[in-house]
């Protein structure tokens, strides 16, 4: 790719639970998203992971069809209750052989393979024992990532410990849209705390000279509706709980002050200070996993409204903003821009830290032609612009280091189920037939060249 840097990576990510399915094969113990699927009303047509793309079976022919595009790095998550069915305690080698199998299928593909620990399927054990509310969890975690670590060093060598804890504590704990289905307020944060401390003790466990550990985060820009106060002071919350609340402890070893103040936590952080080292001990890399940006206005009430189920714990009542701009079938501002402008506010905070864009896509309600072909013009498009504002950002200096689309196939997109297609490769789930969409030929052609 002569208008990208050196070594510059291309690949495409999934998640264990949005692919897999086996969810009772080979050992693997429950997860809290087998719990919270399986419960009534929680999912869009009542569906589920279970089978889901049938990667557990598929994983070789999948990493052939990615390779074949022409992609060379696969961002893929390990399932913990694959590796240890109770969370903690008797490891199940089956587990360990699966993704040593995905590992070494991708090297024998010319495909470096990046490995998640964590895309949000908690042990449902852990989950009983108080989840990622109590300190524990983040304990239970560092083991997990050091046996995993360890059982696959000479394979993988390429880590990331979380996925998107914003969603975790957030989506988890707060508003309930996410396993476990909780809603608890600013005990959320809580949450934050346990998860952020669980990378650390991961980083401090697996980080050796011998590979690269990194974390991937969900930041997105944040712009206040207008200039009047108001809307200003609602902006300040909204980047505070979804932006400073994880990059200030991890790059900067603190926590927000203002942020722990509107949601009243300031006397529950102060006790764990001494974390603050572990969490921003140095990290090789920083995943951003970047969509679209919001516009936050303030509300004609009370901004805060505690008991209220929501992902803004003491700001309840934030308003998005519709800015006009074109969305996508998930209903998010399509703002390429955004990704450069979130690029270099990552980078004024750690100018040294090599950053990769570990998601990005859209869904669109592709249809099957009758030629057999899935003409995803829009998708083509999101991909282009936001491949650009990259370019654009390795151009002007940003240590940008890889892109990956989310996703390679079409999957159970949580709670939406399989309403909403994400990926470069179409999946016929009566059939399991996967057919490489339109943008999955573009993309193709354009690494080609
Ligand atoms: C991200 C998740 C990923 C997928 C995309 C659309 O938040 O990490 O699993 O759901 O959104």
């Amino acid at each position: 790719m002569k208008d990208f840097p050196e070594g510059f990576v291309w690949g495409a990510a999934t998640a264990a639970y949005q692919v897999e399915g086996a969810v009772a094969e080979d050992g693997r113990g429950p997860s809290i998203w087998d719990t919270f699927a399986h419960t009534p009303r929680r999912i869009a047509d009542g569906e589920t992971g279970d089978v889901a793309d049938d990667h557990y079976h598929r994983y070789a022919e999948d990493i052939r069809l990615l390779a074949d595009l022409g992609l060379t790095a696969y961002r893929f998550s390990i399932s913990w209750s694959r590796v240890l069915p109770s969370g903690a305690g008797k490891t199940n080698p089956a587990g360990l052989d699966f993704y040593r199998r995905v590992a070494e299928t991708c090297l024998e593909n010319g495909v470096t393979p990046y490995a998640t620990l964590y895309h949000w399927d908690l042990p449902q054990p852990l989950e009983d024992a108080g989840g990622w509310l109590v300190r524990d969890t983040a304990e239970r975690f560092r083991d997990y990532a050091a046996i995993t670590q360890g059982a696959l060093s000479d394979v993988v060598k390429h880590w990331m410990t979380l996925n998107e804890p914003w969603c975790s504590a957030f989506l988890g704990y707060g508003n309930g849209e996410h396993a476990p289905g909780r809603t608890e307020g600013a005990d959320s944060l809580k949450a934050v705390h346990h998860l952020l401390l669980g990378h650390g003790l991961a980083l401090q466990a697996i980080r050796s000279p011998e590979n690269s550990v990194g974390i991937a985060l969900n930041p997105a820009p944040v712009y206040a509706a207008s200039e009047s106060e108001a809307d200003r002071d609602a902006a300040r919350r909204a980047d505070g709980l979804r932006n400073r609340m994880f990059l200030d402890p991890l790059l900067l070893g603190k926590y927000p002050g203002d942020v722990l103040e509107d949601t009243g936590m300031a006397d529950w952080f102060a006790r764990y200070d001494v974390d603050l080292p572990v969490i921003s001990a140095p990290m090789d890399f920083l995943g951003v996993n970047y969509y679209c940006p919001q516009t936050i206005a303030a509300p004609d009430g009370p901004i805060a409204d505690p008991g209220k189920a929501s992902t803004t714990p003491g700001s309840e009542n934030l308003v998005a903003v519709d800015t006009g701009l074109d969305r996508t079938q998930m209903g998010w501002p399509i703002d390429p821009d955004s990704l450069k402008t979130l690029l270099r506010t990552i980078n004024e905070l750690a100018p040294e830290l090599p950053l990769y864009v570990t998601e990005n896509g859209a869904a669109y309600p592709d249809e099957v032609g009758p030629d057999g072909r899935i003409e995803d013009a829009e998708r083509q498009r999101y991909l282009e612009q936001h491949i650009e504002a990259g370019r654009q950002a390795a151009a002007e200096g940003l240590p940008l280091k890889g892109y990956f689309i989310w996703t390679l196939l079409d999957n159970f997109e949580w709670s939406y189920g399989f309403s909403r297609r994400f990926g470069i490769v179409h999946v016929d789930y009566a059939t399991q037939t996967r057919t490489v969409k339109e943008s999955g030929r573009w993309l193709k052609e354009f690494l080609s060249r």
